[in-house]
């Protein structure tokens, strides 16, 4: 009776990512309703700590501001950057890999990689 609970379980989370997989280029427009706190607006970041957890972005994200396929993420005030990191933290706005990523990561170090990235001029 138990394994077959597990089963269960395990189906349900293989099916969630299946519908994750499905959504996953469609992107929800605009923020509707999402709302980021003054809490979470107001926590002042640490370049340095940004700098440091960035090197995981820029895999993905080109350093240098580039934007070819993948959006860019430099030069953007610290707010914007914050609210979209925090959009898919909450799964108002989906992407497999952002979702994952920002899901591991504490207030603190979104608004650590927000000032970071906004040095950045390119
Ligand atoms: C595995 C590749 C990958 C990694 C690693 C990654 N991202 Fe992303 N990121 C993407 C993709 C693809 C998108 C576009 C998603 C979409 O269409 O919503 C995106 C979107 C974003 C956006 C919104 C861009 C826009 O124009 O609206 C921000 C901000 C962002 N990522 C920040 C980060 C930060 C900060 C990190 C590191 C903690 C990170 N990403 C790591 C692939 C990645």
């Amino acid at each position: 009776m138990k394994s077959l609970s597990l089963l269960f379980i395990c189906l349900i989370i293989y099916f969630k990512f299946f519908i994750f997989a499905i959504f996953a280029s469609q992107e929800v427009s605009d923020n509707d309703g999402f709302e980021v706190s003054d809490e979470i607006l107001a926590i002042v970041g640490d370049i340095d700590y940004g700098e440091y957890l960035s090197s995981e972005c820029t895999t993905c994200h080109h350093a240098q501001g580039l934007d070819e396929g993948i959006p860019s993420i430099t030069g953007w005030p610290v707010e914007s950057f914050v609210w979209a990191l925090h959009s898919y933290k909450s799964g108002a706005r989906k992407h497999p890999i952002m979702e994952m990523i920002t899901q591991r990561l504490s207030n603190e170090e979104i608004a650590s990689l927000a000032i970071f990235f906004e040095s950045i001029n390119n």
